[in-house]
C-alpha cells in the first residue's frame, strides 16, 4: 500500500468532484461515506482472530515474510479452505497476510480503504482480499497467495534465482494489469487506483497480472472533464505531473503511472535509480528522446534481446509516448490500450518454456527479504521509513522519496 509520495497540498481529501456536469453520486455513497463499521457488516469477507491468524503465519515467523511494504510486512500462511480456520503449513490453501505496523506511515485510512474497495470489487486482474482482522491495535488483511510474487521482483531483482521475464511474459502482464485498470475505469465502478507500480502487481502460477494495494483508490468524477480533489498521494515517478502539481485526480493519472511501467518493462530499468550515471537516473528524461525518434532498440532490456520483433517494440514504444503525454487528454483511456496491447500477444515465443519453473516452494521467502530482519542489517524498508523523516520540501509540497527505487540488488 504505497504512499511514498504524500504531497501536503491544502486541499480537501474528501471525494469531491468537480465537473462539468453529471450527477452520479451512487457510487460515492457506496463507497466513501459508509461509516466503518457499516463497511465491515456488509463485506463478504472473513473477520479473522488475531489469534487464528497468528496460527495460520506460525506466530509471524520471521522467515514467513515475502516482503515488506509500507504498511508492514507481509507473511505466508495457511487456512483450511472450506471453514478458513488455520491450517498447518503445506496443507490448505496458501495465504498471504498483511500486518499493520504501527510504526509505518501508512495507517489504519488505508486499511478501512482497502477493505472498502477490494472488499466490493472482483475481477480476474484484481487480488483476492479474503479477510482482514481487527482487534485491539492489531490491523491486518488477508489475501490470496500470489506465488510469483510481485511484478517489482522480477523486473528488477538480479540475481540467479529469478530468470529475466521473456518478451511474450513481460506483454501477458502489462495485457493482465491493463485489463485490471480497465475493469477499474470502466463506466460501472470508476475508481482511480492511484497506486500503479511494479511491486503492486502480483502473478499467480501463470504469470497473470493481479493488482493489489487499494489503500490509495478514490472514486472517479462524474464524467470525462471531471476531478477529484484529493491530497497528493502516491509513489514519486509513478504519479502523473499534473497531479503532483494541482492534487487533481483524474483516470488520466493511472494512464501515466501505466505509461511509466510499461517503459520499466521495456527496459528493465527503475523510473528513478540513484545508482545509474547521472544522465540515465531518471528513465523518462533518458528514454524519451530515443522514443521520440523511433529508436526503441537503444532502450531495450539487453537480456530480451532476440525476443521481440521491432514492430512490437515501436508499437509499446508509441503506447508509452502517448501514455506519458504531458497534456492528460492525449493519453489513450484504458480500453484503447487493453486493444493496443491485445494486438501484441500473438507472437510465439523463441524456443523455451513459455513459463519457467516456479521456483522451489512456490515463491519461497527470499534472502533479501530475510535479512531485512537482521539487525546487523538495515533492510530496504526500514531506509524507507526513515527517508520519510527526510522529505524533500519543494514550495510548500512534500515529497517522500520513492524508496522502492533504493532496494538494492539481491544477494544471489
Ligand atoms: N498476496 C500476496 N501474495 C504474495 N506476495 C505478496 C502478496 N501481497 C504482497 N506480497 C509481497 O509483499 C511485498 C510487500 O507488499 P506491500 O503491498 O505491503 O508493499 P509494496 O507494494 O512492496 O510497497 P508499498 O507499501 O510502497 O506499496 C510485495 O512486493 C510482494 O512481494
Ligand atoms: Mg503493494
Amino acid at each position: 500500500m504505497g504512499c511514498c509520495l504524500s504531497i501536503q497540498i491544502k486541499a480537501d481529501e474528501s471525494p469531491v468532484h468537480h465537473s462539468g456536469g453529471g450527477n452520479d453520486r451512487a457510487q460515492s455513497e457506496r463507497l466513501n461515506l459508509r461509516s466503518e463499521g457499516e463497511i465491515l457488516q456488509s463485506s463478504n469477507l472473513k473477520n479473522f482472530s488475531y489469534s487464528d491468524l497468528n496460527q495460520a503465519t506460525r506466530n509471524f515467523r520471521p522467515d514467513s515474510v515475502l516482503g515488506e511494504g509500507g504498511f508492514g510486512c507481509v507473511y505466508k500462511g495457511w487456512i483450511d479452505e472450506h471453514t478458513l480456520a488455520p491450517a498447518k503449513p503445506r496443507s490448505g490453501m496458501v495465504i498471504a497476510v498483511k500486518r499493520l505496523n504501527h510504526e509505518g506511515f501508512q495507517g489504519h485510512k488505508e486499511w478501512v480503504t482497502e477493505i472498502n474497495y477490494l472488499g466490493q470489487l472482483r475481477h480476474p486482474n484484481l487480488v483476492n482480499l479474503i479477510g482482514y482482522c481487527i482487534e485491539d491495535e492489531h490491523r491486518l488483511l488477508v489475501y490470496e497467495f500470489m506465488p510469483r510474487g510481485s511484478l517489482e521482483n522480477h523486473l528488477f531483482r538480479r540475481s540467479s534465482y529469478v530468470e529475466p521475464l521473456s518478451w511474450n511474459l513481460r506483454m501477458k502482464i502489462v495485457l493482465g494489469a491493463a485489463k485490471g485498470l480497465a475493469f477499474l475505469h470502466s463506466p460501472k465502478i470508476k475508481v482511480i487506483y492511484r497506486d500503479y507500480k511494479p511491486s503492486n502487481i502480483l502473478l499467480d502460477s501463470d504469470f497473470d497480472a493481479k493488482l493489489s494495494d487499494f489503500g490509495l483508490a478514490k472514486d472517479g468524477p462524474c464524467d470525462d472533464q471531471g476531478y477529484v480533489s484529493t491530497r497528493v498521494m502516491g509513489t514519486q515517478g509513478y504519479a502523473a505531473p499534473e497531479y503532483v502539481a494541482t492534487g487533481h485526480l483524474t483516470p488520466k493519472n493511472d494512464i501515466y503511472s501505466f505509461g511509466v511501467v510499461l517503459l520499466e518493462v521495456l527496459t528493465g530499468r527503475r523510473v528513478l535509480d540513484e545508482n545509474r550515471a547521472v544522465k540515465e537516473r531518471d528513465l523518462i528524461k533518458w528514454a524519451m528522446p530515443y522514443l521520440r525518434k523511433e529508436k526503441v532498440s537503444r532502450i531495450m532490456d539487453t537480456r530480451i534481446q532476440g525476443q521481440y520483433s521491432s514492430r512490437s517494440a515501436k508499437t509499446i514504444g508509441n503506447l508509452v509516448i502517448q501514455c506519458l503525454s504531458v497534456d492528460p487528454r492525449f493519453r489513450p483511456n484504458m480500453v484503447e490500450v487493453v486493444s493496443t496491447l491485445e494486438q501484441l500477444q500473438d507472437c510465439k515465443p523463441k524456443g523455451g518454456d513459455l513459463y519457467p519453473a516456479v521456483p522451489r516452494d512456490l515463491y519461497p521467502v527470499n534472502t533479501e527479504v530475510k535479512q531485512s530482519f537482521n539487525p546487523q542489517n538495515q533492510g530496504p524498508k526500514n531506509r524507507r521509513r526513515s527517508n520519510i523523516a527526510n522529505e524533500i520540501c519543494k514550495g510548500g509540497i512534500v515529497i517522500s522519496p520513492d524508496t522502492t527505487s533504493s532496494i538494492p540488488p539481491v544477494l544471489s
